[in-house]
């Protein structure tokens, strides 16, 4: 390196453990090829639904989304409906959404059922735990094994405040093996001490594959999210693989490699406010962001009297920031001191095999799902919470969310995710044209290779997968 040459995020970060950046990831050719097929075909999505989705685990809600007896959540992936039910003892179970004497779906959406579930085809109803309790004119039926008929029960776990349901009774591996280092990594963020303040589902016109991968590469930021290089490192983001699950490290308040060292302090301090400013949160496209507070305040905060915006003697953009974001947490009184320094500020982003994404940040989850269509390849629905971490009772009472469903692009969820969903469907169109045999991928979008080769174990490409 010569004198002259900028000092870049990889001459001085440490990322933890084996994270690498792109340019010291090892690629094989062999991955790097991804059929189009698995993007656009009717039978893939009929095999991933009978090799995959019946396969795995499913990170199907938070723990205090049913936070009393009788709370239910629904959780639908494709034909199959799940109900998430919390026990009189305390108990979160799963069961399949249906009725044992003709099958009606029982519950939708998310409520409360009382003391027992209760079918409304026949009234035919069941307790808490699953347990058949009563038959209509029971008289009128032959014998009945009630314990024959009770709820057909899967496996559920937990980790991190979140639920997980395999669908079946008996998985052939646990969840802490589905898992492997997740639920260590996760833990010094406490999640399961944090309250979800966002609950959205959205349609979008893409396969769900396709938003997956969106959000583990940092490839597309510097065409789709420009604005965003003056306050991330997408060249030097890290990443590591965790089996069949992935993260990346996005380096955070320092600029681009690609912006070389054109971007000086006060301008990345102007651009960090601006990326505040976007937030996340519905509101209506033409509405003000609820993110533009948050920066107002920062703008005043950092202004001095003659009006233009300074830093503190000698501090970087990242060192305030980061020490801002320790001391807010420290004064609501959570203990987070199993987090690396880094981890106040840099996005750590898990992708949950399959079909998760969390943008964990210290005290703030940004958690995405896609859920694919029953039968459409190029359709999927986005599940978003924001899980946030409050120390004020009376806060995290106010800000507690209620789940809201919008349809495709009727509200913005934020400028960066709204760019992304605005832009997927033609994704999805360009795969769906016919006219490309494969996707190729790069060293830059080695999570998806990861996420490919993930796939392969359940979909052999050998039998069409
Ligand atoms: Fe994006």
């Amino acid at each position: 390196m010569s004198e002259n040459d900028p000092v870049t995020t990889r001459d001085w970060y440490t990322p933890p453990r084996g994270a690498k950046t792109p340019r010291d990831t090892p690629l094989d050719p062999v991955d790097t090829r991804v059929p189009t097929s698995r993007y656009t075909d009717s039978g893939f999505l009929e095999r991933e639904f009978e090799l995959l989705w019946s396969r795995t685990w499913h990170l199907v809600c938070r723990e205090s989304q049913v936070p009393e007896a009788g709370d239910y959540l629904v959780y639908d992936l494709g034909k199959r409906s799940f109900l998430v039910l919390r026990g009189g003892d305390g108990a979160i179970r799963a069961f399949h959404n249906s009725c044992r004497h003709r099958g009606t779906r029982l519950c939708s959406g998310r409520g409360n059922t009382g003391r027992r579930v209760t079918c409304p085809y026949h009234r035919w109803s069941y307790d808490l735990d699953g347990r058949l309790r009563e038959v209509t004119d029971r008289d009128t039926f032959c014998p009945l094994d009630d314990a024959a008929y009770g709820l057909s029960e899967v496996a559920v776990g937990s980790c991190a405040g979140f639920v997980f349901l395999y669908p079946d009774a008996h998985p052939p591996e646990s969840l802490d093996a589905f898992l492997g280092e997740v639920p260590a990594l996760l833990a010094p963020y406490r999640f399961e001490e944090a309250v979800t303040t966002l609950d959205v589902s959205m349609p979008c016109s893409a396969n769900w594959k396709v938003l997956v991968e969106a959000f583990v590469e940092m490839y597309h930021v510097h065409a789709v999210h420009p604005e965003l290089l003056s306050t991330l490192d997408d060249v030097n983001t890290y990443f590591e693989g965790l089996g069949r699950h992935s993260w990346m490290i996005v380096p955070t308040a320092v600029s681009s490699e690609r912006l070389g060292d054109r971007v000086g302090e006060i301008e990345r301090l102007e651009a960090f406010i601006a990326m505040m400013a976007q937030g996340v949160g519905v509101r209506s496209r033409d509405h003000r962001s609820a993110g533009e507070e948050t920066a107002g305040a920062l703008r005043r905060k950092f202004t001095n009297g003659a009006g233009e915006l300074v830093l503190p003697g000698g501090s970087s953009v990242r060192d305030v920031f980061l020490e801002m974001a320790r001391k807010g947490l420290e004064d609501k009184g959570f203990d987070l001191s199993g987090l690396r320094e880094e981890q106040f500020l840099d996005n750590h982003q898990f992708h949950l095999f399959p079909n998760v994404v969390m943008n964990c940040y210290a005290g703030l989850n940004m958690f995405l799902r896609f859920r694919p269509h029953a039968t459409d390849p190029g359709q999927c629905t986005i599940d978003l919470l924001l899980i946030e971490l409050i120390g004020d009772p009376e806060e995290r009472r106010a800000r507690r969310a209620q789940h809201e469903d919008y349809a495709e692009g009727e509200v913005s969820l934020g400028e960066v995710v709204d760019q992304d969903t605005d832009f997927l469907p033609e994704v999805q169109a360009g795969l769906a044209a016919g006219d490309l045999e494969h996707v190729t991928l790069s060293k830059q979008e080695i999570r998806i290779v990861n996420f490919h080769k993930a796939l392969d174990r359940y979909l052999p490409r050998d039998t069409g997968g």
